[in-house]
């Protein structure tokens, strides 16, 4: 195939230079291949002999009808893959869950506090902040991360800026929790000074608080480690999901999060066309020649693959195998 966009390193060598990489994410504009790209990258690792965890952490899943199995209950094994398993994070019971903690929390809070309103109203004002379902989502992929039950997870990422607040939010908590656990440990002080009694009260809030901030921090730590987590975005040959990755790119450098590189997907082999094309995919044919210039001179030296067009969707495992194979190419 003959393209405008060199690549230097390649997504294997990309891997291979970093050999204790254990978080891969996938981000770019919707519909550009991340679900298949993140897929064909887990199906490679789990090649590598490496125990694989495919995760989604999208609210709106597609791991199921990528590999034609169901892996929303549990972490479950992928037919016919040795070492692959794959789990779509269910966001309804995640949210549901830290709602019943927030509320337990909020009740005992009220108690200590001896403020007679209904847990209710607050656990409702908490929850209905449009961000607790992303961070809800946010902390059980965190969970994930630091169980370490695997040798590496894959990523499938929610589109475009979801997943930078995402990881904006891991900053943002850490300060909240830092202001939380200030006023907890003086309310703390201020009820032992006044209470007669010498014995200390539990105090589950001011817990749950530390051991959040400790989960937090070694997230933060974990994401922003160049030698353990990787960021790869995908762009197609068009205006806008070049414009999405580049501002993306911005974003991730600010956060100190590492950038892996950019994958070129669905790239159409002129090669491959023959000679007698019709005009219609000449022009599509021109035009993503044109962007491919562009991705060139944006992203020299951080393109880790190009990705044909294939004639069909990514969906199940002989397609995610070719898909791998073209993600994994060494360049001619
Ligand atoms: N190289 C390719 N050739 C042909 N079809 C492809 C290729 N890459 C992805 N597809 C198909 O394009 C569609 C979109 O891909 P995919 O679902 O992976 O994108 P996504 O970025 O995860 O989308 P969303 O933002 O909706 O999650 C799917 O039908 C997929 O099978
Ligand atoms: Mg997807």
């Amino acid at each position: 195939m003959t393209t405008a966009v060199e690549i230097g390193t390649s997504m294997a060598r990309y891997v291979a230079a970093h050999p204790s990489l254990q978080y891969f994410f996938f981000g770019g504009k919707g519909g550009v291949g991340k679900t298949a790209m993140a897929g064909a990258t887990a199906l490679w690792l789990a090649g590598q002999g490496r125990r694989t965890l495919l995760a989604s952490t999208n609210p709106v899943h597609s791991l199921s009808g990528l590999l034609g199995q169901n892996v929303a209950v549990e972490h479950t094994p992928v037919a016919g893959v040795p070492h692959l398993w794959a789990y779509e994070i269910d966001t309804r019971d995640t949210i549901e869950r830290s709602k019943r903690e927030i509320r337990d929390k909020i009740q005992w809070f009220l108690k200590f506090a001896d403020i007679s309103t209904k847990a209710d109203d607050f656990v409702e004002s908490a929850t209905m902040n449009p961000a607790f379902e992303e961070s809800a989502m946010f902390e059980n992929m965190v969970e994930m991360m630091l169980k370490k039950e695997y040798d590496v997870y894959v990523f499938d990422t929610a589109p475009t800026a979801n997943a930078r607040r995402l990881l904006g939010m891991s900053k943002v908590y850490s300060l909240w929790v830092d202001k939380m656990l200030k006023s907890r440990q003086e309310a703390r002080t201020l009820r032992e000074m006044l209470s007669f009694t010498k014995k200390k009260d539990e105090d589950p809030l001011l817990e749950y608080l530390l051991g959040f901030r400790a989960r937090m921090g070694q997230a933060r730590a974990l994401l922003t480690d160049a030698s353990k987590t990787a960021f790869f975005f995908i762009a197609l040959p068009e205006a806008l999901p070049i414009a999405v990755i580049t501002r993306f790119i911005g974003w991730f450098h600010e956060f100190g999060i590492p950038v892996g590189g950019v994958i070129v997907n669905m790239v159409m082999d002129r090669q491959a066309l023959g000679s007698q094309v019709p005009e219609f995919v000449l022009n599509r044919l021109r035009m993503q020649e044109e962007h491919l210039g562009t991705i060139r001179e944006k992203f020299d030296g951080q393109v880790r693959a190009i990705v044909p067009l294939f004639d069909q969707e990514v969906r199940g495992i002989p397609m995610l195998q070719q898909t791998a194979a073209a993600l994994f190419a060494e360049p001619a």
